[in-house]
């Protein structure tokens, strides 16, 4: 696709200014001093104007909104879903100077090659231990509420107190550091205003929102006859004798609901914090996109997508949990080798292996 740079006139720009009110760390700031360096060439540009005072910045046209791939199904328009608030998102998404050290991004635990998920319980920037995995952030535009225990019940309430908690500082605070970037100042400009911690959180659950799993070989086979006999076989194993799909239910394969599967290794009440009878219950994450992840559960003490499946067919009891606190679908399951063997491939053709690798955007 041919891509035009348009220009956009921000906030005027003192040629001058450019140079010396940039705060924070200068190291990293020097990419936005020199916006004619190497790292941003065709991300931003500055037009030479010499006989006028300012210099309006350019800003390439933010890509279209992500499209909902195929076996998901439609979502109301959102109104500050727009390219702009997804492209400002990316950004803040992939940026380490949000953290108070300069240590940590949301993409450090929400890793874009592992599905934006985390596979270990990764401290937090100001390094306290963390009692539960990074999610994968993928298909959250269908969640009613947020967190493994769902205790938040939008992405504004949620990360406004993740931001503080995970990176070390408010979004307000962090926006203050990279606010005064050139670059940042020309995307805020974009979306309606200046560098703000609202507006940082408008846009990060605008791109968080429309990162999809879907497309999967098994939405593109469902209603083919080519669908291979290991994947089909797979697929009945799944929603009958396994009885996966009662909580992993199509088309988003999660039920959105809380289930105990009996993981007790770390101690965490998980949706008891919010109803108390639901202590050590869980979101149900998607199967779609799993292949990607190298962490499983909450406590992430599954290290491979076949350790996750069995833990589920020996009735969720491995970790010597009372099994009166599992959850009763949750049954011990025999199958067969080839059972078990049809049940991965369905699971793994859930996941779509042609999904082009995540960049990391050149930050201003
Ligand atoms: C230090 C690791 C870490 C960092 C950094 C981090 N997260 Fe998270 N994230 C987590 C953990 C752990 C959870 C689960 C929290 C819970 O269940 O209470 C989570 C949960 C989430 C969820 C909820 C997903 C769901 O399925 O309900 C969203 C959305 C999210 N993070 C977005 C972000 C964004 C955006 C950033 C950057 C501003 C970020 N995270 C930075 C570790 C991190
Ligand atoms: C009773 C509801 C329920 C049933 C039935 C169920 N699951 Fe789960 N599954 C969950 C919940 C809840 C979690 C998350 C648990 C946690 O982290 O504490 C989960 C987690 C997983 C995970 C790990 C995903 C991740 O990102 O951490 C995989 C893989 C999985 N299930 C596959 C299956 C398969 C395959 C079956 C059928 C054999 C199945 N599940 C049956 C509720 C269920």
């Amino acid at each position: 696709m041919k891509r035009t740079l348009f220009l956009i006139a921000v906030a005027i720009i003192p040629a001058l200014g450019l140079g010396v009110t940039l705060g924070g760390c200068p190291k990293k700031n020097d990419k936005a001093r020199d916006p004619g360096s190497k790292h941003d060439a065709g991300k931003l540009a500055v037009a030479t104007d010499a006989a006028g005072p300012a210099e309006p910045l350019m800003l390439t046209p933010a890509l279209p909104v992500p499209p909902i791939p195929a076996g998901l199904p439609a979502l109301p328009e959102n109104p500050s879903i727009t390219p702009e608030a997804v492209a400002l998102g990316e950004l803040l998404f992939f940026d380490t100077r949000l953290s108070t050290a300069n240590t940590m991004a949301c993409a450090t635990c929400h890793d874009p090659a592992a599905g934006f998920a985390g596979g270990t319980r990764q401290d937090t920037a100001s390094g306290k231990p963390n009692l539960r995995r990074a999610p994968a952030l993928v298909n959250l535009a269908w969640h009613k509420a947020l967190g493994w225990d769902g205790r938040y019940a939008s992405l504004a309430e949620h990360l406004a107190a993740h931001a503080r908690g995970q990176l070390g500082d408010d979004l307000a605070s962090a926006v203050s550091r990279i606010g005064d970037l050139a670059g940042y100042r020309a995307h805020f400009a974009r979306i309606g205003g200046e560098p703000s911690g609202d507006l940082a959180m408008t846009a990060l659950a605008a791109y968080v929102s429309t990162r999809y799993a879907g497309g999967s070989p098994w939405d593109r086979l469902e209603r083919s006859p080519d669908v291979p006999a290991d994947v089909r076989a797979g697929y009945q194993v799944f929603s009958g004798k396994a009885q996966c799909s009662v909580c992993h239910t199509p088309p988003l394969y999660t039920d959105l609901q809380y289930h105990r599967l009996g993981l007790i290794a770390t101690a965490d009440e998980g949706r008891g914090r919010v109803e108390p009878a639901q202590k050590g219950a869980f979101k149900t994450p998607t199967l779609r996109g799993a292949t990607a992840r190298t962490g499983f559960f909450h406590d992430a003490s599954a290290t491979s997508l076949d350790a996750a499946i069995d833990w589920h067919l020996a009735g969720g009891t491995g970790q010597g949990a009372d099994p009166s606190i599992v959850d009763p679908v949750l049954k011990k399951i025999v199958l067969t080798p080839k059972e078990r063997a049809d049940l991965g491939a369905f699971v793994r053709a859930l996941s779509d292996p042609s999904s082009p690798p995540v960049v990391k955007p050149a930050l201003p």
